[in-house]
């Protein structure tokens, strides 16, 4: 085997999916304790408490507490190596939360189990979907009541679309959780609640089936005669997903679900290109820029972008060429992304991300290549925008660092730019998924480019993604418009969510996406 396949076989790269308060947060740190990469419980929670005294980030963000320090985690598990992509702006959902979703092959979905499947866990499953990013699921909280655990699939399939494969099954004779089951070698672990609040100790006894409630042996019989057991190829195929139930807080199930991601999620393979072929994972380096993110952070004020390694051995200096603009890049600056502290990085392979400082032309979505022969791989799905605003210089003497600012931020994705063909560039509307861009937006055009805005709001409140035939086919048609992003990519915007609705029910034949690509 080449040594870049031996190293990519052995990483697994991924992300969790989740709603706030799920318990993605508890669950990476438990998944950091397990691997020895931290010492000490609570010390990512701490982090994001004391965020406000020791970082020197972005002051939006230290007021908000949204963590941009550190892109990826990484840690080893019985010799493989993990590279968890956080997914920024978890609680202030962006376009960078579905960006990251491109540079995974896996993700993680942890579900709150007795709120079930929520609506941004739904969005960003959207986002997997349309990838075939296969999902093993964690059902959390289990030391709390919850619904019957095959209600809790049964939200799974009917939200998702996606059969719950459970890998572990719940011991909860009379609703009171003891343990889960692993039902492919039939051995219970115990759940022993104690401390505080009942859960902040538990331990993962081993003991045998025999002794398990009636109850919970006829679940299981009955889970085995529906053939409900795993299934590897649907689950790559990400029409499957395992389960594990367990409870993150109290630390149980979770070493379960790290074995899991190394033993069933796939190591990084082939991606396909724009032209539908696959790249081998050991042609020469190719990488995908999945987040451009300034960095205001006094100590390194510049901008960084992210590549996930998606074929052969990165070094450090080697020439690389962006696909998009043929430009050669000298990526003389590149860094391992771990927390604030910033390391250089000499070489990184497939499923790693490396940060590249100061390489100013980049964008979310760009590949970038080593060697004459070029590669470019599909734009990043993201959804269409849901809140609006026109921008207007608030200052009318700086009108051309407005402009400047607007188009550097259109580049970085940091909010979508739409205009209108009749009204060119003035007053461009910001279109953005998550209210936060807005203000990430705003900030730096008052900060970074001297030119305060003035937002405004417009008349439109929701997009669909639309194409040539579309745009034909809407004028003329009341309470929508079509606007177009900086690509040309037309877009068009209605009134209200009502109108989109009737309109798609009315005009089947009009392409009006909700997901969006590039
Ligand atoms: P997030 O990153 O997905 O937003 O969730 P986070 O891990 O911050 O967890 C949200 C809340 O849920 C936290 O409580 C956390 O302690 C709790 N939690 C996480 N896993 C479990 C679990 O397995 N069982 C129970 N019972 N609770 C869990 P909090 O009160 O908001 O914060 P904290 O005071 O505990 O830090």
């Amino acid at each position: 085997m080449s040594p870049v396949l031996a190293e990519a076989s052995r990483r697994r790269t991924f992300a969790i999916i989740s709603h706030p308060d799920a318990g993605k947060t508890t669950l990476t740190e438990k998944f950091l304790l397990y691997s020895g990469a931290i010492q000490q419980a609570g010390a990512v929670q701490s982090r994001k408490a004391d965020r406000a005294t020791t970082s020197d980030w972005l002051e939006l963000e230290r007021k908000r507490g949204i963590s941009v320090s550190s892109a990826v985690a990484r840690f080893e598990h019985d010799g493989t190596m993990l590279n968890l992509l956080d997914t920024p702006g978890h609680r202030d959902f962006s376009e960078d939360t579905y960006r990251v979703l491109s540079g995974v092959d896996a993700a993680v979905m942890v579900i709150d189990a007795a709120r079930g499947v929520e609506p941004q866990t739904e969005k960003l499953h959207a986002v997997c979907r349309a990838r075939g990013t296969p999902v093993i699921t964690f059902v959390n909280k289990m030391d709390r009541p919850s619904p019957e655990p095959l209600a809790i699939l049964d939200d799974i399939e009917e939200k998702l679309g996606l059969t719950g494969q459970p890998v572990t099954w719940p011991i909860k004779p009379e609703g009171r959780f003891q343990g889960v089951v692993d039902r492919a070698s039939g051995r219970a672990y115990r759940f022993h609640a104690s401390g505080p609040g009942g859960t902040r100790r538990a331990q993962e006894d081993e003991g045998g089936v025999d002794e398990l409630a009636e109850e919970v042996r006829e679940e299981l019989e009955l889970l085995d005669a529906i053939g409900a057991d795993v299934d590897v190829d649907a689950f790559l195929a990400a029409k499957a997903t395992p389960v594990f139930f367990g409870s993150a807080l109290s630390n149980f199930g979770v070493r379960m679900l790290l074995d899991a991601i190394t033993e069933l999620a796939p190591a990084p393979g082939p991606r396909i290109d724009v032209d539908g072929e696959p790249r081998p994972v050991d042609a020469p380096f190719s990488g995908l820029v999945f987040k451009v993110q300034a960095n205001l952070d006094p100590r390194h004020r510049d901008r960084l972008a992210l590549v996930r390694v998606c074929s052969g051995r990165f070094e450090r200096g080697a020439p690389l060429t962006c696909a998009r603009t043929g430009k050669r890049i000298q990526a003389k600056y590149a860094h391992a992304v771990f927390g604030r502290e910033r390391e250089t990085v000499d070489e990184a392979f497939p499923g790693d991300v490396i940060g590249l400082v100061n390489a100013t032309d980049l964008r979310a979505g760009d590949t970038l290549h080593e060697g004459d022969a070029p590669v470019t791989f599909p734009p990043i799905p993201t959804f269409t925008p849901e809140h609006f605003a026109t921008a207007h210089p608030a200052d009318r003497s700086r009108v051309k660092q407005f402009r400047r600012g607007v188009a550097q931020l259109d580049e970085e994705g940091v909010v979508q730019v739409l205009r209108h063909p009749d009204l060119g560039d003035q007053a461009p509307v910001w279109a953005a998924v998550g209210q936060l861009q807005f203000e990430v937006a705003a900030w730096r055009m008052e900060h970074e480019f001297g030119a305060p805005v003035r937002l405004e709001g417009t008349r439109f409140d929701t997009a669909r993604a639309t194409d040539e035939d579309g745009v034909a086919a809407l004028a003329g048609m009341r309470d929508v418009e079509v606007w177009r992003r900086e690509n040309g990519t037309p877009l068009a915007l209605f009134r209200s969510r009502y109108v989109a609705e009737r309109i798609e029910r009315d005009h089947p034949e009009i392409r009006l996406d909700t997901l969006l690509l590039g």
